[in-house]
């Protein structure tokens, strides 16, 4: 595979971004946001709050407009909760502002368990009362207070939450264990071009200083790290050359480290690509180098990576351990890629790939995003046909993924079920 593909928006940063219209009255217009499905899913969820929202195609993702003018009923639907977690992002902006929510809870997703009772102690610190009924959580406030809240666990929707909350409390909020996550660091930059006053977004602990009114503004949403990633493995699988552009590499520096030491070099081209953002080129390499990893908060190795350095990791030559200290069940592909000839053994939260072990084409299915994103890394390298099934996954988080592999020169194409 050679050529250049171009980065979308990240999903992860744009979803916290539009419930953040929730805060205010006024129009916020959001460029760069991935044409994916949970955008699409989350739109209807803002839609069904009674938001007015448009969108419009622009030479790189989508314009979207979302204006919270008045809300016709607090309440985000299990039916829409269940297909994206993320939901629970709208929990924050309501009560902050409405100071009343009711969102269906998320239940358990294929990667863990994922409880979201951090979200819910902080927004209890914050003021707000809590209860459940009928699957449900309830928040209601009359107007939230400024409070210190530690994060137990580092989480990124729940540092997002808080901080989207305690922007319209009274008073001063000081989130301790805060995730430092590139996509917690653009909220925090939309949120004060709306007005709000955060500091040390990025670090582990983040400052709020509440305000009562936020207004509307126009914000860019950064690339997606996750889907430069996953495309520069796909040029090391298959020994290609490639130009990732419109990415951010200092968001990479991790994957881009780990790269290196399995002998996959990456070098930052000069200067801008003519697409905005910076350009990664990679070239072939020669042999792949197996190296342990374990996955962590940003700034180390993203657990949204893990399963597409497994599929690198049974091409390169020794055995790798892969500790994934995240989430508790996130090695589904495992199972799908022993399937395809690698050699992999999972115990707990760690597996050990035996590499090099050639692939061969086989039917089958994912269970998750990034699960996916790793069977079509696997399909690229594998002997004959690979046939993915369940590939909904894969639309979720990756923009057109087949039309940009096809234009670095795979052989990949869509099939319906009936086919
Ligand atoms: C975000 O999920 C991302 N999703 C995930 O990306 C990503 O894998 C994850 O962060 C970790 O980087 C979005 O941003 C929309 P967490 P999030 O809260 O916020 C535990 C993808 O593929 N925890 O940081 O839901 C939790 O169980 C997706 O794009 C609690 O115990 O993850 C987990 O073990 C998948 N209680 C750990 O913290 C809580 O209240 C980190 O989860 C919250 C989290």
């Amino acid at each position: 595979m050679q050529g250049r593909v171009v980065i979308s928006g990240a999903k992860n940063a744009a979803l916290p971004a539009l419930t953040a219209a929730l805060l205010t009255e006024d129009r916020v217009i959001l460029h760069n946001v991935p044409r994916v499905r949970d955008i699409s899913t989350l739109r209807s969820l803002l839609e069904d709050l009674g938001v007015d929202s448009s969108v419009t195609h622009e030479a790189h993702g989508n314009r979207i407009e979302i204006e919270a003018r008045q809300l016709l009923n607090p309440v985000a639907p299990y039916e829409l909760v269940k297909q994206m977690r993320a939901s629970v992002l709208v929990l924050g902006p309501l009560v902050a502002r409405f100071g009343q929510a009711r969102v269906s809870l998320p239940g358990g997703c294929a990667i863990g368990v994922r409880p979201i009772n951090l979200h819910l102690k902080g927004l209890e610190k914050l003021g707000a009362k809590i209860s459940f009924d009928h699957g449900y959580v309830q928040a209601r406030a009359n107007g939230l207070r400024g409070t210190d809240f530690y994060f137990d666990t580092i989480s990124v929707t729940g540092t997002e939450n808080l901080m989207m909350a305690a922007s319209l409390a009274e008073g001063v909020t000081e989130l301790e264990n805060a995730a430092r996550e590139p996509e917690v660091q653009d909220l925090a930059c939309l949120l004060n071009k709306m007005g709000a006053h955060i500091e040390g977004a990025g670090t582990h602990k983040i400052r709020i200083h509440g305000v009562s009114r936020l207004h509307g503004t126009e914000h860019t949403i950064i690339p997606d790290r996750i889907e430069a990633g996953t495309f520069l493995i796909a040029a090391a699988i298959t020994g290609g050359e490639l130009q990732v552009e419109r990415c951010i590499p200092e968001h990479l520096t991790a994957v881009l480290a780990r790269l290196g030491e399995v002998g996959v070099h990456a070098v930052q081209v000069a200067g801008e690509s003519s697409n905005g953002g910076q350009i990664l080129r990679v070239k072939p390499g020669g042999k792949l180098r197996a190296l342990d990893i374990s996955t962590e908060e940003y700034p180390g190795f993203p657990t949204d990576m893990q399963a597409q350095y497994m599929t690198l990791m049974t091409q390169a030559g020794g055995s790798s351990v892969i500790t994934e200290t995240i989430f508790e069940n996130r090695f589904m592909h495992a199972l799908e890629l022993a399937r395809m000839g690698a050699d992999i053994t999972v115990s707990g939260r760690c597996a050990v790939v035996r590499g090099k072990t050639p692939l061969s084409g086989a039917k089958i299915q994912a269970s998750d995003l990034r699960a996916s994103a790793s069977l079509v890394l696997a399909g690229l390298a594998a002997e004959g046909e690979t046939l993915i099934d369940r590939v909904y996954h894969i639309d979720r988080g990756y923009e057109r993924i087949e039309e940009k592999l096809t234009l670095m020169g795979a052989k990949i194409s869509r099939v319906s079920e009936s086919d």
